[in-house]
């Protein structure tokens, strides 16, 4: 039989009824780091889609590492109290696994939110806080420039990705996605482009891979070994004396060898520039290219928008697991008009048989 989106997937030893993940996506909606009524009516509606997963938006490992002021943030008991809560409630409404995904922002952070004054940075003498980065570069005109963070830093934010790891086992999360894309903090030092350091953690090829390598292996020591841990990663930065697929291969061979349990292979976000042609599926080459090099249960997204699509991009073994972000704010039921355009059976929760197909 081929594998098709239905295919139950086996992710370190946890299986997601299909292969079909609601993306992560920032809703900017907490306070205090904390989540809000809109996270439970927004993922609660999410968590009934039939997705096999549901990965809730990029939180912060410390507030110095949040986006914006109303980024979720996992680093104190309040907030871990808060997360339980809201697992609790989703899980008396579906048995969908969830994921948390872990960030730091670095010299992406300290903006508003998208939808006030378009996301412009804050100042830091003002509203704002001081950004770092892997060398003090900005990211463009009128982002804050970040200060280069010294040998403490990095260490003390390897220990806040362990931390807040520790924290969404006891929350009850049944994954951690670390993120190392769209320009954030790991990213900056991945990528030539962002990072010109001249110590161990800057130059070549395995300097710049150090840092988040050490945050990939403190995450997979704290987390038990049953927990499903993702990585986001660059595929490719689509900028001269950037970030490239060849990296992002080489690095996903060291992921694994660390016990990743999949990659999502994404693109952009180190400059507010790439020759990346958008488009339907535009990320799908990226996917495909690391698994075919890297036996790893790969992730992908970026514009896919119809059942056709997302099944096609199982079928014929470009990746393993299609994310849609914006078409499931669109449609909800998304899965359930993907089951039966592909002839699937679909459990429909008890309070819904009666109303639809
Ligand atoms: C409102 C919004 C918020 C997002 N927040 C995140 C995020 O927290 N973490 C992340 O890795 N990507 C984030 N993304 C990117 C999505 O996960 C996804 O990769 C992107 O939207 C492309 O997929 P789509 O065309 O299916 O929406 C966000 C996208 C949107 C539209």
């Amino acid at each position: 039989m081929t594998t098709n989106l239905f295919t139950p997937i086996n992710l370190s030893g946890q299986y997601l009824k299909n292969r079909l993940v609601v993306a992560p996506m920032c809703q900017y909606s907490s306070s205090n780091g904390e989540p809000s009524a809109w996270h439970r009516r927004h993922l609660g509606t999410l968590a009934l889609s039939g997705a096999g997963m549901l990965m809730i938006e990029s939180t912060a490992v410390s507030m110095k590492g949040r986006i914006s002021s109303k980024d979720l943030v996992l680093e104190n008991d309040d907030q871990v109290i808060a997360f339980s809560n809201l697992l609790k409630e989703i899980k008396t409404l579906s048995d969908i696994p969830i994921s948390l995904q872990i960030s730091h922002a670095g010299r992406k952070g300290s903006v508003n939110v998208p939808w006030e004054k378009n996301g412009t940075s804050l100042d830091k003498y003002q509203s704002g806080w001081e950004t770092v980065s892997a060398s003090s570069i900005a990211r463009d005109k009128g982002w804050q420039k970040p200060r280069q963070m010294n040998i403490d830093e990095i260490n003390k934010t390897v220990n806040d990705f362990e931390l807040t790891t520790k924290k969404a086992c006891l929350a009850g999360f049944q994954g951690v996605e670390v993120h190392m894309a769209h320009g954030y903090l790991l990213h900056q030092f991945l990528s030539p482009i962002s990072n010109k350091r001249k110590d161990q953690f800057g130059g070549d090829f395995l300097n710049r891979c150090r840092f988040p390598l050490q945050v990939i292996e403190k995450v997979r020591e704290v987390l038990p070994r049953e927990k499903i841990l993702g990585v986001r990663l660059t595929g490719d930065d689509c900028l001269n004396g950037g970030w490239t697929i060849n990296d992002c291969i080489r690095l996903a061979h060291k992921l694994k060898t660390l016990g990743v349990s999949y990659l999502c292979i994404s693109s952009g976000g180190i400059l507010p520039i790439t020759k990346l042609k958008f488009g339907p599926c535009y990320q799908v080459h990226l996917a495909e290219k690391v698994k075919s090099a890297v036996q790893i249960p790969v992730r992908t997204a970026g514009m896919i928008t119809t059942p056709k699509q997302a099944n096609d991009i199982i079928k014929n073994g470009k990746a393993d697991m299609v994310a849609l972000g914006r078409q499931f704010i669109r449609d909800p039921w998304f899965a359930i008009r993907a089951a039966n355009e592909l002839s699937e059976r679909f459990i429909m929760p008890n309070q819904y048989k009666r109303c639809l197909p």
